[in-house]
């Protein structure tokens, strides 16, 4: 019996084995494929999961072993177990105050208490993560959209740095180790003809099809990291450090153990200093808070830790002159003005475009067209225009007058007046939104595709611009409703790469409520308030019957969500042509609601609000411990509250309104004691 069940499976591993082959052959040997990618990939999975499963499947042209093949031309896309994220940047003392100031409030701490930081030079190459299973090196990915990346685990084998197992004590049963991959300054002269940079040589010699050619370039990894683990005994960054080298990584020689903004900055101008020197591209220092129990607590906020942040090393100037100023008309109105400037080469980029920022800032420099200016570009930022040589200037020189109508559509612009502030915007916009505006609709498709937002491969802000001007995108429903027939006899597109951009929107369809109204590009409603949102509201329906509402203050009590996003918000859907596109988008689409983060947390369907000083804990932990929990936090005093949380000095109003609904008013301690935390 288990012979001929056996049997089968051989001869079905077999047959997927033989057209392997096939479509290899015709793809080499004859550059002729005859088949989809994403078909190809599949099979090619397909072959390797039965090999998994049954050990006595094995063929030379297996894709597991034929490395000579070139294995897909498009990698697997494998999820991150736990994602990558991206870190927050700090350019000055300012902001590096600023982030240890945020860090204080957020656990409570008193002045008197020191933080100890991890201070690693932030490498300027690609990032990978590496899962070891007891030891052994199994799966290897890029980072991709940090939530998806591409399995490279063939690429990455071929670097020597990566150990294929594990050496040591104090090994975690599971790991996903993550490091850069880059390439030495010395050895990248031999490539400087085929690449611009060390990056980007390091990051093409990653994405090579054939691991072979990966293995001719020369790459490096440098470990400092970590995602998912199961048995992790280690408690903090620097011990981890030092376990990383003992399994067998190389770590990087300059990471440093640092208390206090003063020695942050010391350390830093002391690595900007031999900078030069050392063999490969570092473009700041990445502070991370050593105890990993302070980093949980402090958790993240949309893609960055709380717990890390870049410090990146000054930027590069360079003289340059204005040959003319453009006014750029962004997604949500702004008129954003930009210089033209005689390309210079500031820090080994081209530069040819820098930002003025806004209508004031204008003002406030003097900046005329003709003049010679200083321009700054620091990092991945846009450059930015800092300074104008006065003495240059010409004597007939004129002052700028910055348009007043949109040079779109010409309406009327406006600069919004802040109700806090009690203060003019200093960004003037266009008011016709809501696709009346050719510059705004574009750009609000484009940041529809976007990699936050639906995240289409292969529809990117130059396409969109192109198949604007064709006519074949207005609304974002068009993307789904494209005219493949047409894209095929367009210039650039073939067969391939029109299935490939169907089976990519096609595979979008389906988006989560959160992503969903992120795309949308409702003014002041980012990733954050969108995830806010949809959390509060879950689900699809409950976001459409949004039209129906008078008032929007009522429906919308959610913590975090203030004036200023109500207002948009109520704005958004008074807007005729913005409901059109929903009731349109809602034909083609399948929004899923949003997954609780802990559907069974022991606040699960509790109500809280905190009220007064809380001991020990900021008002920001407490709230994130109640949602971590799978509670909610709401904003006012409602029927709908379980508990009230009293600190210290409670505002009174808060205390009677929940006296006289009944609600259940609780101290500090008996909210901690429902999570079982004993103390702060
Ligand atoms: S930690 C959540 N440590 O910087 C913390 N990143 O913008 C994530 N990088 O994509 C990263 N050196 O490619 C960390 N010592 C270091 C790093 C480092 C370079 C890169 C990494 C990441 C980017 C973050």
């Amino acid at each position: 019996m288990i012979k001929k069940v056996n049997f089968k499976i051989k001869k079905n591993y077999l047959e997927k084995i033989k057209k392997f082959k096939k479509y290899n052959e015709s793809y080499y040997n004859k550059s002729f494929p005859i088949i989809d990618d994403s078909d190809y990939d599949s099979l090619k999975n397909e072959i390797l999961e039965l090999e998994k499963k049954y050990s006595f499947l094995t063929s030379n042209q297996s894709p597991s072993i034929s490395v000579g093949y070139k294995p897909s031309k498009n990698f697997n896309k494998v999820k991150h177990r736990i994602p990558m994220l991206s870190l927050n940047n700090a350019f000055d003392r300012d902001d590096l105050i600023n982030f240890e100031k945020k860090i204080f409030n957020f656990l409570s701490l008193k002045k008197s208490n020191n933080i100890e930081y991890s201070a690693e030079p932030k490498i300027d190459g690609v990032s990978a993560s590496l899962y070891y299973q007891n030891g052994k090196f199994i799966q290897g990915l890029s980072r991709g959209d940090g939530v998806e990346g591409e399995d490279i685990t063939e690429n990455l084998s071929t670097i020597k740095d990566i150990p294929k197992i594990l050496k040591g004590k104090n090994l975690p049963d599971e790991i996903d180790i993550r490091g850069e991959v880059f390439i030495k300054n010395s050895e990248f002269k031999n490539l400087s003809e085929k690449f611009a940079n060390p990056r980007n040589a390091a990051s093409g010699s990653l994405r090579q099809k054939d691991p072979k050619k990966t293995k001719e370039i020369p790459l490096n990894f440098i470990a400092y990291t970590y995602g998912f683990s199961k048995n992790l005994n280690i408690s903090n960054q620097f011990e981890f450090l030092k376990n990383l080298k003992d399994w067998g990584f190389k770590v990087n020689k300059l990471n440093k153990i640092l208390k206090g903004v003063d020695n942050l900055i010391k350390n830093h101008s002391q690595l900007e200093e031999i900078r030069k020197e050392i063999d490969f591209d570092i473009d700041g220092i990445v502070y991370k808070v050593n105890d990993f129990s302070l980093q949980k607590r402090l958790g993240f906020v949309a893609n960055a830790p709380r717990w890390a942040i870049a410090h990146k090393f000054s930027a590069n100037n360079s003289i340059s002159e204005i040959l003319k100023i453009e006014i750029q008309v962004g997604r949500t109105g702004a008129l954003t003005p930009v210089a033209k400037i005689k390309p210079v080469n500031i820090g080994g980029v081209l530069v040819s475009n820098a930002t003025l920022h806004n209508e004031d800032e204008i003002s406030r420099k003097d900046i005329r067209i003709n003049d010679t200016v200083t321009v700054e570009r620091a990092g991945d930022v846009i450059p930015h225009v800092i300074s104008v040589d006065l003495k240059k200037r010409d004597k007939n020189s004129k002052k700028f007058i910055f348009p007043k109508v949109c040079p779109s559509c010409g309406s009327m612009t406006i600069k919004d007046y802040n109700t806090v502030t009690k203060k003019f915007d200093a960004v003037r916009r266009c008011i016709n939104d809501g696709y009346g505006c050719e510059k705004i609709a574009i750009e609000k498709i484009k940041h529809f595709v976007s990699k936050e937002a639906f995240n289409i491969d292969g529809l990117g802000k130059k396409i969109v611009e192109n198949f604007w001007e064709l006519k074949l995108i207005r609304y974002p429903q068009d993307i789904f409703n494209l005219d493949y027939k047409k894209i095929s006899n367009l210039d650039g597109w073939g067969n391939l790469s029109v299935a490939n951009l169907k089976y990519s929107i096609e595979q979008k369809k389906r988006i989560t409520l959160s992503k969903f109204i992120y795309s949308l590009g409702i003014r002041h409603i980012g990733q954050e308030n969108a995830k806010l949102l949809s959390k509060y509201l879950k689900n699809p329906i409950n976001f459409f019957n949004l039209r129906e509402i008078e008032n929007f203050n009522d429906i919308l009590n959610i913590d975090g969500i203030g004036d200023t996003q109500i207002k948009s918000i109520e704005k958004f859907f008074k807007n005729k042509k913005n409901l059109t596109v929903l009731e349109e988008l809602r034909k083609c689409l399948i929004i899923s609601s949003e997954k609780e983060d802990l559907k069974n947390g022991v606040l699960k369907d509790k109500i809280f609000l905190f009220t007064g000083k809380l001991q020990g804990i900021s008002r920001a932990e407490a709230k994130s411990l109640v949602e971590k929990n799978s509670g909610k936090i709401a904003s006012n005093v409602s029927r709908k509250l379980n508990f009230l949380i009293i600190g210290d000095k409670p505002t009174k109003r808060k205390v009677s309104e929940a006296k006289s609904l009944n609600i259940k008013i609780i101290s500090q301690l008996e909210f901690l004691k429902m999570l079982n935390i004993k103390d702060f």
